[in-house]
């Protein structure tokens, strides 16, 4: 390797602890925190959803935090800012590059898909201010008088209004009409790559610390109307009665856990990144304690003391439970504020802080690549910026296009959460068994305001890394069936045909108000059963009038399924391009400056005496 002088820019600092408290929780907080978190404790038994989520908590989210804190310092003391040079530091093999580029990737395809939700909390800020709900409720709440038809009117409204200005409808369907929502995706990359631009501390630092007390102070505002309104009691007990037969629920505990990775930004590579941009003996301990409390925050109290008591409260529980995360953020939400007094002011509020706390955390998805530009080919912030915007917008492109029903975002997110684990085990790892988790603990105390105690390398070593195992498993058995069926066009097609069918069977036999097994053993007995391929001749006169509409599905659901498959293949692609990429900087810049730093003596055992 060559030992040629680099002209490596001065490293940046957080300019005070305050300020990396403030960024870090910044990126943790976010919309998991505000939307996310309370339909998941609701649907997934509501007080009893807080054991295996503390449990999460305790025996993941803290110890990989302090896993990354401590790395992410100690590869600041070789001069990396970026995953694959943090883990090369640490590990002088070809996995590290590898892990590296997963802990490049995850953030960045997050932020192409996560910019797009941002721009919907501005748009609904926007919509809110401009009267736009307040006159889309007087029409929908005109004439019905009974509360539950107002409801439905209510709801049905701001249902509509999500599918129209989100695009949910149709693909393709952002890129029509007035263009509103392109122009909000703009602006949200405007603000988030202007930020970038001015760097760790005028940037990222500057922003989140005005950002995340005005945020908070918004939230609390909402949160003491929200405590005032009468008869609130019930709402709260609808969301936090335990379900204690839930615990026992393998689905319970998968989605507390993938709640704390969410929320907490663990096994992102984003708190590697930013605790790199600490000082030798600047405290990890604490810090990475006080950020993740500000992020429990955030979610246990403001998020889940806010939405789902207020949702039950005016829509009753029919309009929460089962419900997904977007539907109670944008449909439900939104409907509230018809029945809230002041709700016109306190939506406008509630969406104007999730669009902070999703700016805040979309800041973070975008600096670990830069630092690898910078750190691993010498690039000026001016062209990591240019080049990162490039990469994202094209990245973020067909997720704005394919935007019916959300389905290339959801393919994106389901194969971020499956490289989340997999970076935070590889990450643990290198930690507990190439570090060694004793070692590890000792540079995690260093300069701590206080110490970590000595099991927490044996939870390191050996607890979290089994969860992680155990979770990745269990995770993979649960889910991925769905999605690897969705990236299959014979099959998506034959299911939207038979669906097509069933619509047209339950129609037939409306009137005859059958049970629900009934009606389902009448589609089995005329479709044959699941994933049999349909025989058309064979169906009754009838049914076969709805033939020319099942196979405009089944053709839209084969569509489908390629478009699955494409948002599979560009992660594997983008995945692939980093590998390479991470692989040359470790050889070229990366290496170099490693080597230059442990000749400046620079070494684990001097970081771990
Ligand atoms: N941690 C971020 C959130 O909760 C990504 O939205």
């Amino acid at each position: 390797m060559s030992t040629e002088p680099l002209d490596v820019p001065k490293q940046e600092n957080w300019s005070s602890k305050l300020g990396v408290v403030l960024a870090v929780s910044g990126s943790a907080v976010g919309l998991g925190n505000f939307l996310r978190f309370p339909g998941q404790a609701v649907n997934n038994g509501g007080g009893a959803f807080m054991i295996p989520y503390i449990i999460s908590f305790l025996v993941l989210g803290v110890p990989i935090a302090w896993c990354e804190w401590a790395m992410g310092r100690l590869g600041g003391r070789y001069g990396q800012n970026n995953a694959p040079g943090i883990f090369y530091a640490m590990w002088r093999r070809a996995p590290a590059k590898g892990l590296g580029a997963l802990a490049l990737l995850i953030p960045v395809v997050i932020y192409m898909y996560y910019v797009l939700l941002e721009a919907w909390c501005l748009d609904y800020c926007v919509f809110f201010i401009q009267g736009g709900f307040a006159s889309l409720f007087a029409e929908a709440g005109g004439g019905a008088a009974e509360h539950g038809a107002v409801v439905e009117k209510v709801i049905g409204a701001t249902g509509e209004h999500f599918n129209t200005a989100c695009g949910l409808t149709e693909h393709g369907a952002l890129f029509t009409g007035s263009g509103r929502m392109i122009w909000l995706i703009l602006a949200c990359f405007l603000v988030n790559f202007l930020v970038i631009y001015q760097g760790v501390t005028r940037g990222i630092e500057w922003f989140c610390k005005w950002a995340m007390p005005l945020l908070i102070l918004c939230a609390v505002i909402i949160l003491v109307r929200v405590l005032t309104l009468p008869n609130i009691s019930t709402g709260l007990g609808f969301m936090w009665n335990p379900q204690w037969s839930s615990l026992t629920d393998p689905q319970v505990w998968l989605a507390a856990s993938g709640q704390i990775f969410f929320s907490l930004s663990v096994g992102f590579g984003i708190i590697l990144c930013y605790s790199s941009y600490l000082r030798k003996d600047d405290d990890v301990v604490l810090t990475a304690l006080s950020a993740s409390s500000t992020n429990e925050f955030c979610e246990v109290i403001l998020g889940g003391l806010i939405v789902v008591p207020t949702a039950f409260l005016f829509l009753g529980a029919s309009n929460v439970e089962g419900m997904g995360t977007f539907d109670i953020g944008f449909i439900t939400i939104p409907a509230i504020m018809h029945f809230m007094p002041g709700g016109s002011f306190f939506g406008a509020m509630w969406f104007g802080l999730l669009f902070l706390a999703a700016v805040t955390s979309s800041l973070s998805m975008l600096q670990p690549a830069i630092a690898f530009l910078e750190d691993g080919f010498g690039l000026k912030r001016r062209g990591s910026v240019a080049i990162l915007g490039v990469v994202t917008a094209l990245g973020a492109a067909p997720i704005i296009y394919f935007s019916k029903g959300s389905l290339a975002l959801a393919h994106a997110d389901f194969w971020c959460n499956f490289c989340m684990i997999l970076a935070a085990t590889g990450t643990v790892f290198i930690f507990g068994w190439v570090i060694g988790a004793e070692r590890g603990v000792r540079e995690m105390n260093r300069g701590a305001d206080f110490q970590v105690p000595r099991f927490v390398a044996f939870v390191i070593r050996y607890v979290t890394p089994t969860f992680l195992i155990v979770i990745l498993v269990a995770w993979t058995a649960t889910n991925a069936g769905d999605y690897i069926d969705g990236m299959n066009p014979a099959k998506c097609g034959l299911s939207a045909e038979r669906d097509t069918y069933a619509t047209a069977i339950t129609e037939h036999f409306a009137e005859a108000e059958l049970s629900t097994d009934e009606l389902a053993a009448k589609i089995t007995g005329l479709l044959g059963a699941e994933e049999q391929t349909l025989e058309v001749a064979a169906l009754p006169d009838w049914l076969q009038t709805a033939q020319r509409k099942a196979q405009d599905a089944a053709a839209a659901g084969r569509a489908d399924a390629n478009i699955a498959r494409f948002v599979f293949i560009g992660i594997v692609s983008i995945f692939i391009l980093l590998v390479v990429l991470s692989d040359i900087a470790c050889r070229n810049r990366i290496g170099r400056s490693i080597d230059a730093a442990e000749r400046d003596g620079v070494a684990f055992e001097e970081a771990a005496s």
